[in-house]
This record gives C-alpha cells, structure tokens and sequence, in this order.
C-alpha cells in the first residue's frame, strides 16, 4: 500500500497526539506541519518533521492528500475552508467549529466542493462503542428508554494557568462533556431538547466547574449526564475505556443504557436481560461481550485515508458534528437561562449561502 500524504496543522497537545500516531503508522508519510510557535515547531524539528509558520505555505510545498486540523476551535473553518479549496480531505478536530453558524458553512462548503470531511470524535472509532451502537440497532435492548453517564474527574490547579480554560466556552462542558454527548448521539440518535444546569461553585471561575444535563432524544430516549472537573472520581470515560496511556485506567463503568428488553453498561459491555419472562422477581442474567482495545486515534486516521480515498462514508461528518455541537451549546444555553433549549433538526435553509 503507497504511503498517504498527511500533513497537520497545529502542533499542540492534540496535534501532538495525531503526529506521533501518523509517524508509528507506516501506510502515512507526514509531508509536514503547520504551526505558529516556535516551540512547538522546535518539537516537530527534532523528528525530522519539515515545518511552515502557516497553513498557506504548508499546502503550497508540501501538496497533501489530507490534512489533520488541530488548531483551536474558532479557527477550524476558516483553515477547513482553505484545505478544502485545493481538493484536500480535511479530518477537522472537535468540535467542529465554535458556533453552529460556522458549522453550517462547513456543511455548505463541503456540498459545494465535494471534499471529504471527517470530524475528530475519536470515541466513535472505539470497538466499544461500535458494537455497543450494533447492540442497540440489533434490538437487543428493546426500545432504549433511558441513559445514564458520569463524566466526573479531577484537573489539576495548573491546568487553569492558562486563562481561556477559566472563561465561558473553556469549560469541561464543551472540552470534554462534547464527547460524551457526541457518544449518546451516535448510540441513539439525534438530541430535540436540553435542560441543563451549571456550577462554579468551588474552582470560581467565569467557566463551570460542574454541570448537569438532561437530553431528550428524537427516539424518546431521556439521558441524565453529569460533568465535572474538581471531583475526584473515577467515573469518566477517559478513566476507564482506556484510550489514553496518560490516565491509569480503572475498572469502573461511565455510561449505562436502559431498554425495554435490557441494559447495557460501557466501557465493560456487560448486558443485563431477563431470560424468559421479563419480571422485576426474577434473576436477571448478565452477558459479558468484550472485544479487543485498539488505538482510536490510529483507527481514526485509517479511517480518514479511505474517506479521503472516497472508499468509506464518514463516520462523523460535518453534519454529525454540528448536531453533537448543537445539543452541546443548547445545554450552556440551557443552563444560562433557565429554560429549556429545543434542538431543532437541520435543514438545508438554516445554510449560509
Ligand atoms: N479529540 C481529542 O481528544 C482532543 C483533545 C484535545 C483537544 N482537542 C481539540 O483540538 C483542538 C486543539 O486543542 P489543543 O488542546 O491541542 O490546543 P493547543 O492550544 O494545545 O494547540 C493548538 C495549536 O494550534 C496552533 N495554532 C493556532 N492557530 C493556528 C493556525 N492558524 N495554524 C496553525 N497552527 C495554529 C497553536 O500555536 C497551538 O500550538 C481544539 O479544537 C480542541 O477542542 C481534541
């Protein structure tokens, strides 16, 4: 198989990430990265990565096949925009923008242009949660009525240093409750309204250190989430799916669905049944299905090169980002003004033209 030409712009925390993935991977070649700061340049200078201030000169000289954008969230479409102009496939870091109108031009530029698209919520290429949502469309669980999710963790003080993550949209809602959301959405489908509630009420900032959400699905399914970064609880999915080497995983479950016929429990995908009549006397019978940890950020990756190569449809389009993006704002929205947020479907007309 002929090595794909990726490059990467923004070399941070997660541009980081996907570098040392494209580079343990040996069907990519990463042609180079794009990148203001000279540090972060430094770092990809010491593997021999070629460098380039901004994304214009990266795309010029180097003429990739895909691009991973990792730069922050408002400037994703923008940067997108420019791929997309030259014919490059573009795996676009969550969320996939930071207002919906911006996701809307994305959603237009893509129908305009053709190129592929691929947004970056990585757990949906998890093995878990893909035979979870195989569970759930199977029927297993009957109708799912109800979900149940913990993302409820500890950062660090030093974590705030940086003064965007103590200001409104910095959050754990929109950093890392997102994923969850984004989790639900592909389980269950689309979200039609949010109630929601947040806190500052230990770390004081302008940014919510703890919330909880209520989300009503198209599917009549209710999820009940909590998000919190000042808990010291294992009860989060980073914690206990073990998809990052960086947090020692615990052997506790974050996500728990209940249906007509069953329940599911994740990341274990233990499912709970009756096995003949269904009735609350009776011993219930527990299914252990496991399946193989693998790298989400590589399975994301090859998953990206056949979406660019036109043989696979995206797992997340831009679509599906702007509908996770949406219930992620209804629930800020929510939460600031007391009133429940309806999540409209999308249309074309909502575009930007
Ligand atoms: N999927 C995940 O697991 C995950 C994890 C963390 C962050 N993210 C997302 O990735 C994005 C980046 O987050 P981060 O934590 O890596 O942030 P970061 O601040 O660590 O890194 C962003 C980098 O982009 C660079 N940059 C800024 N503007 C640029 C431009 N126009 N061209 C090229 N580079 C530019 C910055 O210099 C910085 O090095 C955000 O959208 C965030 O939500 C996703």
């Amino acid at each position: 198989m002929h090595k794909f030409p990726l490059a990467v712009i923004g070399a941070g925390v997660i541009g980081q990430t996907h570098i040392e993935r494209i580079l343990k991977t040996p069907e990519f070649a990463l042609v180079g990265v794009a990148e203001p700061d000279e540090a972060a340049r430094q770092w990809c200078a010491e593997r021999n990565i070629p460098t380039f201030e901004n994304h214009p000169a990266l795309l010029e000289a180097t003429r990739p096949q895909g691009v991973v954008i990792a730069t922050p969230n408002a400037t994703h479409v923008e940067v997108a925009a420019d791929c997309m102009a030259r014919g490059i496939a573009v795996l676009i870091e969550k969320p996939v923008a930071d207002t919906l109108a911006a996701a809307e031009r994305l959603i237009q530029i893509a129908q305009d242009t053709g190129v592929p698209v691929l947004v970056g919520h990585h757990r949906r290429h998890n093995p878990i949660l893909q035979r979870a949502r195989q569970i759930v469309a199977d029927g297993r669980l009957g109708q799912v009525l109800s979900a149940n999710v913990m993302a409820n963790f500890y950062k660090p003080e030093a974590y705030f240093d940086v003064p965007w993550r103590r200001q409104a949209g910095g959050g754990p809602v929109l950093i890392n409750l997102i994923h969850d959301i984004d989790m639900l959405v592909y389980l269950l489908g689309e979200v039609r309204a949010v109630q929601g509630s947040l806190s500052s009420a230990v770390r004081g900032f302008e940014v919510e250190d703890t919330g909880a959400a209520l989300l009503e699905f198209a599917s009549g399914t209710q999820a009940v989430m909590t998000v919190s970064d000042t808990t010291v609880s294992p009860w989060c999915w980073d914690f206990c799916a073990g998809e990052q080497g960086q947090y020692p995983r615990q052997n506790v479950q974050s996500h728990f669905l209940s249906g007509t016929q069953g329940s599911l429990s994740l990341p274990d995908l233990d499912l709970w049944r009756y096995p003949g009549e269904r009735h609350w006397h009776r011993e219930m019978v527990r299914e252990q299905i496991r399946v193989h940890d693998t790298d989400v950020y590589v399975q994301q990756l090859r998953h990206f090169r056949a979406v660019a190569e036109r043989r696979e449809t995206p797992i997340c389009s831009a679509l599906d980002g702007w509908r996770t993006l949406q219930a992620t704002l209804a629930l800020l929205k929510a939460a600031r003004t007391g009133q429940r947020q309806t999540c409209p479907a999308f249309t074309a007309s909502r575009n930007p033209t």
